[in-house]
């Protein structure tokens, strides 16, 4: 099958973090542009996400090494990271060895073996203090997650001519085996859930995992170079995105209550404002779809 979407048919793609959120995404994308997919799962898969999917560990330089050669990839994805705030700050060395040591080694198979490398990383490298944040911005990050990914994106950088792709906050329906928030918040509305906090004054520009999803495959597939922000076409809060969600529900009555970020002190601060600004992944991707809220809802929960 010839490929499509600027891929050649000669690519082989590798995707790390197969059995995460982002990665069944990353590879129903790849699969519909007709490129061959190879898919590593994280070590708590429970099975393979993919056919052919295999687990491995990516704190283990021999597993990584071997399954490398065995993939022989031309193009990698690497969506895997120790991807939490929490899972971070309870662990910095899991993540130093996962977010960055990981990746400077893919990054050094990449460029020893000439593929192209697109590497995934956050909003969170920022500290909401200068939004919008357009990929020339200089990292500042508030939280051990956000130094991780900073510090992976420049081991990635350091070693080869790559692509650095930052999402902004994801959301949408699972579409592999783990859970989204998304849709825990929706079972949690539809079932007439205690009222809950939401907050006024964290702002971001939600983009659904679909919409990422092709956004990076579509600048891997033009192996492009350099930063990118793939963020959504809005910015809101945290509180204004329940409020929609509930009213695409029907609910006139939403259970949020409007709060602070300041008002639940954490052990990291929150930052405040992490909009993106996603133009140069438009210029460079114009057919790349950019849903709104209320059209990935209409599409998403008809
Ligand atoms: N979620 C968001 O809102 C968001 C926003 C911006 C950027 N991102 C970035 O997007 C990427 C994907 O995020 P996600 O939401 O899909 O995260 P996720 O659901 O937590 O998935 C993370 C993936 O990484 C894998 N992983 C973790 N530790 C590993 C290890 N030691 N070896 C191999 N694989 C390992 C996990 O495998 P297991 O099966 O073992 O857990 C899983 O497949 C990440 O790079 C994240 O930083 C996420």
């Amino acid at each position: 099958m010839a490929a499509i979407g600027g891929w050649s048919p000669a690519e082989r793609v590798l995707v790390t973090g197969g059995s995460g959120r982002l990665g069944p995404y990353l590879v129903r994308e790849l699969s519909s542009v007709g490129v061959p997919v190879q898919v590593w799962d994280g070590p708590a898969a429970t099975g393979p996400s993919a056919p052919g999917a295999i687990s491995v560990d990516l704190a283990d330089p021999a597993s990584v090494e071997r399954a490398w050669r065995a993939a022989d990839p031309t193009v990698v994805i690497h969506a895997a990271a120790l991807a939490t705030v929490d899972a971070c700050l309870k662990d910095p060395a899991r993540a130093e060895a996962v977010n960055v040591t990981a990746t400077r080694q893919l990054a050094r198979l990449a460029r020893d073996s000439g593929a192209h490398l697109a590497f995934i990383s956050t909003d969170l490298v920022f500290d909401g203090t200068r939004a919008p944040y357009s990929p020339g911005d200089q990292p500042q990050p508030l939280s051990a997650y956000g130094r991780s990914k900073a510090a992976g994106e420049r081991a990635a950088c350091e070693t080869l001519p790559c692509a650095i792709i930052r999402l902004a906050l994801l959301y949408g329906p699972r579409l592999g085996s783990r859970p989204s928030f998304f849709d825990a918040q929706v079972a949690a509305l539809r079932a007439g859930t205690p009222r809950m906090g939401l907050f006024t004054d964290e702002w971001r520009t939600p983009v659904d995992y679909a919409t990422a999803a092709r956004g990076v495959v579509d600048l891997a597939g033009q192996r492009a170079l350099g930063f990118f922000h793939v963020g959504g076409p809005e910015r809101m809060s945290r509180w204004e995105m329940g409020q929609r969600l509930a009213a695409h529900l029907g609910m006139t009555q939403p259970p949020f209550d409007a709060i602070s970020r300041l008002s639940i002190p954490g052990p990291e601060p929150r930052p405040a404002d992490l909009a993106f600004d996603s133009q140069a992944w438009r210029t460079r991707c114009p057919e790349s779809p950019w849903p709104t809220l209320a059209e990935v809802l209409a599409r998403d929960l008809p």
